[in-house]
């Protein structure tokens, strides 16, 4: 079975077994928060996810793997895996972790051997990873991995209708 190590972390493709604690995982609020838009995850979404990450593994080579310590390998702590962006071909990094896991470089170093994954394994030629602006651990993150900015940062605005003054 496939499995990534690292030097604290094992990474396991997602399993209908990792139900539960991604269902938890996603729901944290701080994990949602950016991840998620904020929103509550619904255990249907959560088994759509485990569907998507063994079908993109059988039929593309990659998908998501939850995170475990070496040195406490039954507990689930956090994901990293690869997925496709909805509506492109593009593939982009996933990652999140418990925050009591913050801060101490796991996310980097599961993203660090998802990338070599990725393109050693895999063959892919590009990954993608997007935050929001606001997200500045994350955007940390894509740094410490070597990524660099691909298009220009945008902001969104929007107008509502009872605001507009014609
Ligand atoms: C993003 C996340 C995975 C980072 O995990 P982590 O294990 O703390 O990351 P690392 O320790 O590998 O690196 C974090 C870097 O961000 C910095 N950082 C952490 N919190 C920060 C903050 N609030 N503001 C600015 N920088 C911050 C750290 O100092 C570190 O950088 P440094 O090495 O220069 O000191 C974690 O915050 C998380 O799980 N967030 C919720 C899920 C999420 O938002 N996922 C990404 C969706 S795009």
């Amino acid at each position: 079975m496939l499995e990534l190590r690292t030097d604290r972390l094992l990474l396991r493709p997602f399993a209908p077994e990792d139900e539960d604690a991604l269902f938890g995982l996603w729901n944290d609020p701080y994990v949602r928060r950016y991840l998620w838009d904020d929103r509550l995850v619904s255990r249907e979404e959560v088994r759509e996810q485990i569907a998507l990450s063994e079908r993109d593994f059988r039929e593309r080579g990659y998908g998501g793997f939850v995170l475990s310590l070496v040195d406490w390998p039954g507990a689930l702590i956090g994901f990293c895996g690869l997925r496709r962006i909805e509506g492109r071909e593009d593939v982009e990094l996933l990652y999140g972790l418990y925050r009591d896991f913050w801060g101490r470089g796991l996310a980097t170093e599961a993203a660090r051997a998802v990338l070599r994954f990725g393109f050693e394994r895999v063959g892919l030629k590009d990954i993608y990873a997007r935050a929001d602006l606001a997200n500045a651990a994350s955007i940390r993150v894509m740094e410490r991995l070597g990524m660099s900015p691909h298009a220009p940062p945008t902001v969104t605005y929007r107008l509502r209708r009872s605001d507009f003054a014609p």
